[in-house]
Order: C-alpha cells, then structure tokens, then sequence
C-alpha cells in the first residue's frame, strides 16, 4: 500500500517500474526521486473515472515538476496554481485558459495580470485582490474562496478551513464579495471554492463545510479543494478515491442542489505513493542511553530533500532497498547539522551498514516541492521509472548551482 502500485519485492529487493532500486541508486546516485509514472496516470485515472463529468484539478505544489505536470495534463486534468511561477511552470507543461486555476492570499497586480492574460480562473481570496482585480479590468474568470470554520483532524500546520485561517473570506465577509463580483462588468463569477486543509482521513468535516457554503446562495459551480489523506505508514488507512469522491458529490447534491459543475484539487492524493526517496547509509551509530540504545542510521539527504518529518512531525517506514524486512530496531537520521534532522524514528531494518541503499516510501507529494538547499546540499534529481526503463526527468543540481545566482 506505501510503495508504487507498480513495484514489486523479489527476494527482498525492491523494483519500481521494472527497474531495481538499489541499480538505479548506483546507476543515478543519492538521494534520488523515483517515480512510477504509471501509478501518476493511475491515479489520475481513478480520479477521473470516479469524478465523471467533474472537474479534477491537480494541486501542483505536491510535485511542482514540468513531467508531472505534462502527464496529468495528458490525462485531462486541470491544475491549481498559487503563485507566478506555478503559473510559469504549468503554462510550460502545455496547460492553456481556464484549466489553470490560480490561488493564493496575497497575489500581487503583476500575477494577477498574468494570470487574467493566461486566461486562469483566479480564486479570489480577501477584498485587497478584488480591488487590484478592480484596477485591472481585464475580463476574468473568477471563483469566490470561502473559509467555512470547521475544524478537521490533521496537523495544525497544515489546517485552512478553520475560522482564524489566513485564507479566503470569513462567512460574515463573503456576501459582500459576491455581491462585487456579481456585480462587476469584468467579472465573470462562476461560484464558491472551499479547502479545508490537507492529509483529511475523516470526510465529515466537508460535509460540515458544504452545510456552512451553502447559506451563500445559490451557484452553479463549487470547488471543494483538495485534501484527502494518503498511507505513510501501514497504521491508518485513508479512505479509496472512490469513497471520496462518492461522498463529495453525494454531499454536494443534497446540501447545494444536484447538478452543479463540481471541481476537486487533490494534490498528495495524486502522487505520494508513486515516489520513493533512495538514500545511501553513511554511518550506523549505536548510543547507549540508561533506558536503552539507539541506533542512528545516518544517510545522505534529510531535511534539504524531506522537510515533513520535522514540520510536522509526519512518520514514515523505511526499509533497505536489497534487502526488505529486518530485526535491527533503528533511527534513520539525516546529514544536516540540526538534531531536528531525523527522517524516520522507529523503524526495524536488516543490519545496516554503510553504502547500503535505504528507501523511504511515500515521498512523492511534498518532497521534491519543499527540498532546499540547506548545509549547501544539491537538490535532488527526479527519475521516472516505467517498463524497466529509467530516465531523468529533473537532473541533480551541481556545485556551481549552488553559486549560479552569485553577483560580484
Ligand atoms: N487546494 C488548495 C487551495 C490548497 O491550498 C491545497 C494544499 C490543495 C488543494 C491540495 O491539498 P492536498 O490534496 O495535497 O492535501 N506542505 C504540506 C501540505 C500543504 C498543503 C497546502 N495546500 C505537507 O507536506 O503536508
């Protein structure tokens, strides 16, 4: 359930996409992105078969990459874009007009104008945008963001829909936005958007959030954002696609009336589990400590490629890329210089030792979109694996990378 549908264990070795993952580790280098581009159209798929006539709008801050973005916009999914250079990177990948939808709460007049030329449907968040939308003129596609005060079971970090978010506008302020932009010539208002917040395993919070929307009046078009959860570890099961979006349309029938042009933004959902992260262990270090030892495996990434583990303390599995399973209670800590830098806490490998490919699973959404640059490391690259085959999608950046921007 936490590796690519299309990767299979032989003899405790993994494979992704037909290609073995410690050969691509030698062959590519660590830390490495894999992806199983087949499980990327897969999920796809499984959206937009349970979607229908709906829209599925793929949230590329999960995975802001030309090739991913090209394989869903071949699979006819939209995309949300929350600032220029999503934009940028979204128009690069071939998507065109209103399959380009475009947040965020505090767009500037030049991405505004951008986004109005490239002919997106802006989401308006606050009433400082409608008047920089106002000055503008241009003729645009817009949908009013709502934040609809409930409150959903996840990180703190990572919750938006609660009233007190920073996005949208509150239930009291949203009559007035409609009212504008009903209003406005330039203005051609579609409907009400929604984003509670994200890695959502309980759907009823959305329905909680659809009954508050629907006050507002009555539209023709609503976005419920994005949201649903997908497995990092084997602990929690998430609910499929299918019950997803059963419910989502469900709901939307009987609380905003049956028949409305209904739009999602999955963004995790689409892509965490086709990616793992291979690493190479560098040092395996016991501690001994009056209740126990720890053993530290550290490898050569962390939180320059995986962020999440310390922002909010998100769990992952880990095995050896050659040989799954184990009995070697362990740490999987990163390179960084900070002691926040531990990638997985509590994992049972098989005897580690250094040079040994360690994988972590789960990884597509988010990794490659928040890696940076701490301790000068060099972002890693991104390989799409299909049919035995691997090819490099992002190459690794080089040293003088890490110097390009230097002015003297
Ligand atoms: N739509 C909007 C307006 C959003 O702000 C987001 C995510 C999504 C859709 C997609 O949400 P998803 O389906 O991926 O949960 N960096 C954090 C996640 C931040 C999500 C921000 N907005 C993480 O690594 O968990």
């Amino acid at each position: 359930m936490l590796y690519p549908e299309d990767s299979e264990i032989d003899g405790g070795r993994l494979r992704i996409g037909g290609c073995d993952a410690a050969e691509l580790a030698a062959e590519f280098g660590t830390p490495l992105y894999v992806v199983a581009e087949d499980d990327l159209r897969s999920r796809a798929r499984a959206f937009t078969g349970a979607m229908g006539d709906g829209e599925v709008v793929f949230a590329s801050k999960a995975f802001p990459c030309t090739a991913v973005l090209k394989v869903f916009h071949e699979e006819g999914l939209s995309v949300d874009v929350a600032s220029g250079g999503e934009l940028a990177l979204a128009q690069k990948a071939g998507y065109t007009g209103e399959r380009i939808v475009f947040h965020g709460n505090a767009k500037s007049a030049a991405e505004l104008k951008a986004a109005a030329e490239a002919g997106a449907r802006i989401v308006v968040d606050n009433f400082d945008e409608l008047d920089k939308l106002e000055a503008l003129q241009a003729p645009v596609e817009v949908m009013i963001r709502v934040t609809p005060g409930v409150v959903a079971d996840t990180h703190a970090a990572i919750l938006t829909g609660h009233a007190g978010s920073k996005f949208g506008f509150s239930l009291p302020q949203a009559p007035e936005a409609i009212e504008r932009l009903t209003h406005a010539p330039w203005a051609d208002l579609k409907g009400l958007h929604m984003h509670i917040g994200s890695q959502l395993f309980d759907l009823e919070p959305w329905r909680l959030a659809v009954e508050a929307i629907a006050t507002l009046g009555d539209f023709g078009a609503y976005d419920l954002g994005g949201g649903l959860a997908v497995a990092y570890t084997t602990e929690r099961t998430p609910p499929t696609v299918q019950q997803y979006v059963d419910t989502m349309r469900a709901t939307a029938d009987e609380l905003l009336g049956p028949g409305k042009a209904l739009s999602i933004e999955p963004g995790r959902a689409l892509v965490a589990s086709a990616g793992v992260t291979l690493y190479t262990v560098e040092s395996v270090k016991d501690v001994d400590l009056p209740d126990g030892r720890v053993r530290f495996v550290a490898v050569d990434g962390g939180m320059s490629d995986n962020l999440r583990p310390m922002l909010y303390g998100a769990r992952y599995e880990a095995e050896i890329a050659d040989r799954f399973g184990g009995e070697s209670l362990c740490m999987v800590a990163g390179m960084h210089c900070e002691s926040s830098d531990i990638l997985v806490r509590d994992v049972m490998l098989d005897d580690p030792k250094p040079g040994d490919v360690l994988v972590i699973p789960a990884t597509g959404a988010y990794g490659h979109a928040m890696a940076n640059n701490y301790n000068s490391l060099r972002r890693p690259p991104v390989i799409f694996c299909k049919d035995g085959d691997a090819r490099v999608v992002v190459r690794r950046e080089t040293f003088d990378d890490l110097t390009a921007r230097d002015v003297f």
